[in-house]
């Protein structure tokens, strides 16, 4: 070993891993290289400034390197930090009453139609303050991190008038302030027709358009704007009408598109190159390779028709057949999708769309982030990178998609600090075997 003195110091070393598992490079992965990950056995991760120094065989960057901190994988997988590209976190009351009525027969439909669905969340942000939503948020965000997600794209979407939509765009920002999980804020304005515009709904399409989009804008409190593109929402003119605006305006787009049906807001992502085209369950594969083309990323959410008991399920893998980039998210809302767990959500996602670990590791990292506009700095655990990573207590990324309903999460690191690290439970096979492959005591 050379004199500790030519070491370089680092600020944190993530060793003791079985395995550091990570998609690579910084654009979508689409096809069959969505499935290429780098699983780095015995390696360990080097940090400084928040950003990664080097990732590798661990007894070289030993040799390399000396930290001021090290961090131990006791024999668990080090995967990216989760990011979670589709969540509606801006709410007061949750809506379980709903997913009883569904129980008993009932319909996502014939619930929102009845008052209920949408139109009760938005009942609740208007009735909340500004510092209540910001505590219920942070609450939110805690737990996205404990489920290993520090990147997480963040809709309003349950004001739908100008102040409670700039009210929950501001609950976002100073969240985004006080926590550490990066929340990426999008504008869901035309997310549902209120109830004061139930009888004219184009007045409400204007008023989104003409007068919340530029005060939106002005704000700098959106980076994207996004519409739920719907029979029973928008259609495809107002839904245009509405992101051209937004575009024109200097706010990326993402749609939820053929979501309940077949109403073309795949194409719609595609024709006005959206960065993604989200549920998608209906799409066809016109829609498909319009996506494929254009290069919009298709954000699935496979938990939610589960979620809604709809039959119908994204074709994802037609969609990757296609060549469309495919994302995972967990569409977090307290209607639809009462969930966090992106961990969850790539369990259902080898369940029900048949994608591999490896697949859903991607999908749920790297894919995301280009989703977000993040490819170059979030995603893959590569150098340069920033250092955002979580370390499971799985012995292979395999694990990923084969154990159902523990939090595996050990701990969390969010550009280069460790921000959540928990005690190993006392028979823990994890730590057994980091005893036994690299000596390293619990
Ligand atoms: O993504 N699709 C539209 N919005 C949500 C549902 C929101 C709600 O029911 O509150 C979704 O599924
Ligand atoms: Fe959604």
């Amino acid at each position: 070993m050379s004199p500790r003195t030519e070491r370089e110091p680092v600020d944190l070393l993530v060793h003791g891993a079985a395995e550091v598992s990570t998609p690579t490079g910084s654009t979508p992965r689409t096809g069959r290289s969505l499935a290429d990950i780098q699983v780095h056995r015995g390696a360990a991760v080097a940090v400084r400034g928040g950003r990664i120094v080097d990732v590798g065989d661990e007894a070289d960057l030993r040799r390399r390197f000396v930290a001021a901190r090290e961090l131990d994988a006791r024999g668990g997988t080090v995967v990216p930090g989760f990011v979670d590209a589709h969540t509606h976190p801006v709410f007061a009351g949750t809506r379980e009453d709903e997913f009883e009525m569904r129980t008993r027969g009932a319909t996502y439909l014939e619930i929102a139609a009845a008052g209920g669905g949408i139109l009760s969340s938005v009942r609740g942000v208007r009735a909340a303050t500004r510092a209540d939503l910001v505590e219920r948020v942070l609450t939110r965000l805690d737990r996205f991190l404990e489920l290993g997600t520090t990147t997480i794209e963040a809709k309003s979407g349950y004001g739908l008038s100008i102040e409670d939509e700039l009210k929950s765009l501001e609950v976002l920002a100073e969240a985004r302030r006080r926590h550490v999980v990066e929340v990426v804020p999008t504008f869901l304005g035309a997310h549902d027709v209120p109830a004061e515009h139930r009888a004219h709904p184009a007045a409400y399409v204007d008023l989104v358009e003409r007068e919340m989009l530029p005060r939106v804008a002005a704000s700098g409190l959106a980076e994207y704007c996004d519409v739920f593109v719907e029979g029973h929402t928008f259609g495809i003119d107002a839904s245009r009408r509405i992101l051209e605006r937004a575009r024109s305006l200097g706010l990326s787009l993402r749609i939820h598109a053929d979501q309940l049906s077949l109403l073309g807001g795949a194409r719609l992502a595609a024709e006005l190159g959206a960065h993604s085209a989200d549920h998608l369950e209906f799409v066809d594969d016109a829609g498909a390779d319009a996506l494929a083309a254009a290069g919009v990323t298709a954000v699935l959410c496979p938990v939610v028709p589960l979620f809604l008991r709809l039959e119908r399920e994204a074709p994802a893998r037609r969609l990757i057949e296609r060549g469309v980039p495919i994302a995972l998210s967990t569409d977090f809302n307290p209607g639809s999708c009462y969930l966090q767990s992106l961990p969850q959500v790539l369990c259902w996602a080898a369940l029900r769309y048949r994608m591999t670990a490896a697949e859903a590791l991607t999908a749920a990292t790297l894919n995301a982030a280009c989703s977000l506009g993040r490819g170059k700095r979030l995603g893959t655990i590569e150098r340069a990178k920033d250092a955002d990573l979580v370390v499971l207590d799985v012995p292979n990324h395999l694990h990923l998609v084969y154990e159902h309903g523990r939090n595996a999460v050990r701990a969390v690191v969010k550009s280069g600090a460790v921000v959540l690290e928990r005690e190993p439970a006392v028979h823990n096979l994890g730590a057994r075997e980091a005893r036994g492959s690299n000596g390293h005591a619990p």
